[in-house]
């Protein structure tokens, strides 16, 4: 080998190394991005749960809402067709925070007349809040096409004064 080959190897040899070393840097900033968004602290609006018990374990098992001092608490299944509880009551000008979760596809939780309006992934807790101010029915319907009964997957919320 001739030194002029040599030269040429040596550089062909750097450009690797460089670019596995570039590798290796962009590895320690994705993991780390992953794990400071997605690891051990939990994210503002999603927390995750296992799907497949959903219905059996946890606050998702028993899906209801619950008046906590001044303020309500719902655990929502969100599920092909439709959602549990089935229906809602709450009081107007009290914060209303819901939970929604699916044990089986993903779905949507969109509250009419409010800018609720979040997608439900299996896996995934899905936290919103809203303080409805004026009494009435509010539909909630899925956004997300989910199935065959897509269309007929609704809910609602009654707002009482
Ligand atoms: Cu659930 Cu569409």
């Amino acid at each position: 080998m001739n030194h002029e080959e040599h030269v040429v190897i040596e550089r062909f040899e750097r450009g690797w190394l460089v670019f596995g070393i570039g590798m290796i840097v962009v590895f320690v900033v994705l993991i780390a991005y992953t794990m400071a968004n997605f690891g051990g602290s939990i994210p503002v609006g999603t927390q995750r749960i296992d799907p497949t018990k959903v219905r059996s374990e946890g606050e998702f098992a028993n899906p209801r809402i619950e008046q906590i001092g001044n303020e309500y608490v719902a655990y929502v299944q969100a599920f092909a067709f439709g959602y549990l509880p089935a229906e809602m009551r709450v009081k107007k000008d009290r914060k209303v925070t819901f939970y929604v979760t699916s044990p089986d596809v993903q779905h949507g939780f969109m509250i009419e007349r409010t800018n609720i309006n979040v997608q439900v992934i299996p896996g995934e807790v899905a936290r919103v809040s809203h303080t409805f101010r004026k009494a009435g029915e509010y539909q909630i319907i899925c956004n997300e096409y989910c199935g065959l009964g897509h269309a007929n997957m609704i809910s609602k919320i009654v707002v009482e004064e």
